[in-house]
């Protein structure tokens, strides 16, 4: 980096060693870009307004001290801090870098005289440093994606060989179980009719003997509840069939194009995946509104929706509310999920969309969930953002435009 045109941030509270270093700036070039203050105040009310390209700081100042300002959340990342420390106090220079300061220079004559070459070098540093940190979480982005990858393949083709198992006798179940509803009816019919031929037909004996075995069977609870049995019956085996119907559209998930989908009909299948891992710990409430068809891969969206319905299960205690809203706003469509569970703490905030970041027990989440679902959303061109208060709750917002005029990364693959 051009030293000329960087923009320095003095912190000094002596305005002699203040000068010295500016001096020598200028006589490096740096004409413009310097400024001066006094107090870590001061420096934070710099950083507020622009933040500089580097900092000098005395490690002494009077308001307190340099290191105060390496723990600052406004001043983790952006910019490197260059400590100065009089002879004799390197021991708290040493443990400030340690704590994220770039380097440290001890205060003479000939360390202002050189405090250009000390800064384009310790510059140097900062750059390759901030080149293998990037490197680094390229890395593990790409490393999650390859265990997300192999994972969702292992789980789809156990989806796709179970599905495929139970397809056939659910099939048959459900077709049978129609068919029974069928003569059922007709059987009650048949009773029936064969009732009001004994009433006319019998003698006094055998109606009285035919009411008795009536009452001892309870023929109208019997039969009330026969319709009723089948009918749940055949509610269930249509769930089944639902469910093996969903686990094929998951296990083909990979291999699907961008097309304008139906976000409502993706969202009611999720839900019905994950239902019974919510139903125990909250009420789902949905709020749906119309929405446009979206141009999306829809079981990657799906799963983006699974993943956020399940972490907002796990993060209720005891029994809590999940709210599903969808809506459109101008060119994108929102889904929202909101959980009154334990929230994130502000530590952990920065942390969950970091590939293998989980605060639960092991075997029970592996992190992986909110980076790759960030990853989707992102290559659908869109947003994935987070509310949260450990008070009240988490709101995840799914955010994707209608077209996927934005998503050239998606657009491209499929
Ligand atoms: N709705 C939420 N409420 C509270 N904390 C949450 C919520 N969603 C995510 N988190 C936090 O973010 C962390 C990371 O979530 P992520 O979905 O990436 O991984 P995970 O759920 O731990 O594991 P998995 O890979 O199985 O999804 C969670 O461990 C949890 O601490
Ligand atoms: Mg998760």
């Amino acid at each position: 980096m051009d030293l000329t045109q960087m923009n320095i941030l003095i912190v000094e509270d002596d305005e002699a060693h203040a000068s010295a270093i500016k001096r020598t700036l200028s006589k490096a070039g740096v004409i413009s870009g310097v400024r001066i203050v006094s107090s870590l105040q001061e420096f934070h009310a710099q950083v507020a307004q622009t933040p500089p390209d580097v900092a000098i700081m005395d490690l002494n100042l009077p308001d307190g001290r340099a290191v105060e300002a390496l723990t600052s959340p406004a001043v983790d990342g952006p910019f490197p801090i260059l400590l100065m420390t009089s002879y004799g106090n390197e021991q708290v220079a040493v443990e400030a870098i340690k704590g994220g300061a770039l380097d440290y220079v001890v205060k003479s004559p000939e360390a202002f005289s050189s405090i250009a070459t000390t800064l384009e070098r310790a510059m140097r540093e900062w750059r390759l440093l901030q080149d293998k940190k990037h490197v680094e979480k390229q890395l593990q982005e790409s490393q999650a994606q390859v265990v997300q990858q192999e994972k969702m393949a292992a789980i789809g083709l156990l989806a796709a060989g179970v599905a495929h198992e139970i397809n056939n006798p659910i099939g048959f179940i459900t077709s049978n179980l129609n068919t029974l509803v069928k003569y059922t009816d007709k059987l009650i019919q048949l009773i029936e009719f064969q009732d009001r031929i004994i009433e006319k037909c019998s003698d006094e004996d055998d109606r009285s003997a035919l009411a008795d075995m009536k009452q001892q069977i309870r023929i109208e609870y019997l039969v009330s509840d026969l319709r009723e049995l089948l009918a749940e019956s055949l509610d269930g085996s249509r769930r089944v069939s639902k469910i093996v119907q969903d686990l094929q559209t998951f296990s083909r998930a990979d291999t699907s194009e961008a097309l304008p989908s139906d976000l409502k009909e993706t969202i009611m299948r999720t839900i019905n995946m994950v239902r019974n891992e919510i139903k125990y710990v909250a009420e789902l409430e949905l709020r749906l509104e119309d929405l446009p068809p979206v141009v999306c891969q829809p079981q990657q969206i799906g799963q983006v929706i699974m993943n956020l319905l399940m972490n907002a299960a796990h993060s209720i205690e005891g029994k809590g509310l999940i709210t599903l809203a969808a809506s459109q706003i101008g060119d994108s469509v929102e889904i929202r999920i909101t959980d009154n569970g334990h929230g994130i703490s502000a530590e952990n905030i920065e942390k969950i969309f970091q590939p293998f970041f989980t605060t639960k027990e092991a075997g029970r989440g592996t992190g992986l969930g909110l980076a790759i679902s960030r990853d989707i959303v992102r290559k659908h061109g869109g947003e994935l953002l987070v509310e949260s208060s450990t008070s009240s709750g988490t709101t995840f917002t799914v955010r994707l435009p209608v077209d996927l005029a934005n998503a050239p990364t998606l657009s491209k693959e499929t």
